[in-house]
Parts: structure tokens; sequence; C-alpha cells
């Protein structure tokens, strides 16, 4: 696929099968990552890579976020939860180095904005889909707490979801025309 392709083909994918990446997609794309620019060379992006057991816990997170108090979790919910955040071959948390100055911390999460969608790409351009979800579960004090994350010193910025599509990745979402948001100038 020649990178126009990539670029305009993209689509978030919601739903997963179980199968594993290609044999090193996941590290090709975190070198995609990890060359995305940035100012000042600050290199603020961190990952975790989760793994199964990690990931049970965030299910329990997730679903407990949903469950009104004293409740017991619905079946339904459990299950659905179950499948969307079991399903993906590999789940990626991505976090931000907390830095003193805001502008410094606005442009960082620029930086690594673009890190995500170069990981993104990557994955695309190998079969292998992906979503940045930035959910509730994404920021639970209980979910620092299960990926060892010390919020004093890093920002979780959102889980990236990557693996095999179940079906046809969803239809572009309605884009504006490019005369509504581009303006020339003499
Ligand atoms: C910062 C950010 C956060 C996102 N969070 C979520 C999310 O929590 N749940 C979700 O389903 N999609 C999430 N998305 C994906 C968008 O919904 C998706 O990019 C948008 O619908 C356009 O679809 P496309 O990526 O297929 O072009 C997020 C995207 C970005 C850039």
């Amino acid at each position: 696929m020649d990178i126009q392709s990539i670029l305009l083909q993209r689509r978030t994918v919601h739903d997963y099968e179980r199968e594993p990446l290609p044999d090193g997609a996941l590290d090709r794309a975190l070198r995609a990552a990890l060359a995305a620019p940035n100012h000042r060379m600050t290199e603020p992006w961190r990952f975790v890579r989760v793994g199964p057991r990690t990931r049970e816990r965030l299910c329990e997170i997730a679903v407990s976020l949903k469950t009104p108090p004293g409740d017991a979790p619905r079946l339904e919910l459990v299950e659905k939860t179950r499948k969307k955040m079991l399903n993906p071959a590999e789940l990626l948390v991505v976090s931000r180095a907390r830095a003193e100055d805001p502008v410094v911390e606005r442009e960082d999460y620029a930086a690594i904005a673009c890190a995500i969608q170069n990981l993104s790409l990557s994955l695309w351009a190998e079969g292998v889909g992906s979503k940045w979800s930035t959910g509730a579960v994404t920021t639970a004090a209980d979910t620092y707490a299960a990926l060892e994350i010390d919020a004093t010193q890093q920002e979780i910025v959102g889980f990236v979801w990557a693996g095999i599509a179940a079906k046809d990745a969803p239809k572009a979402r309605r884009r504006r025309e490019l005369s509504d948001v581009l303006r020339q100038l003499p």
C-alpha cells in the first residue's frame, strides 16, 4: 500500500478477532511511534504492553465503574466488557511523562498524538487494526495502580487496542469538505 492509501483508508477498529499480530508488527509500530516529531526532543511517551492478567484486572475495573455501588455486576455488562477488552491481541497503554512547564506539557501531548498515529498507521500498513480510547477506565485511579503508573510522574493519554479486525473496518465517518476548513490568502 502506498502512504496516501494507508492515510486515507485507516479506520478505527472496534471489533477484533482473538488472533495474534503478524511477527514483529508491534515492534515495528512502536519504533515508528518513537520516530514522531517532538519539539525540544523531550521524548515524553511511555508505553506499557499489558499482559493477560493485568487485562483481567482492567476488565474488573471497567465493570465496576459502570456498576452502581452495592449492586452485583450485570452479566451482560461483564460479557460485553470482556469481549471488548480481552479480544484484541494487544493493549498498549500510552502515557506522558509530566513536565513542569505547561507549554511543554501541551507540546508533549501533541507529540504523543503524532506517535500514536505513527503506530496506528504502521499497524494498518501490515493489515492490523487499532483503536485509541480514552474512556473512563483509562484514567481511573485503580487503573494507575493496576498499571503501576505513578500519577504524579505520568499522565495516561489513552489505551491503544490492536489486532486483526473481526469484520470489515467501519466506513469512513463523514468529514468536512476541504474548502470548509482551508482559507487561502494572497
Ligand atoms: C484522542 C482520541 C480519543 C479517542 N477515544 C475513543 C474512545 O474512547 N472510544 C472510541 O470508540 N473511539 C475513540 N477514538 C476514536 C475516534 O472515535 C475515531 O477516530 C473517530 O470516530 C473517527 O473514526 P476513524 O478513526 O475510523 O477515522 C478516539 C480518538 C482520539 C484521537
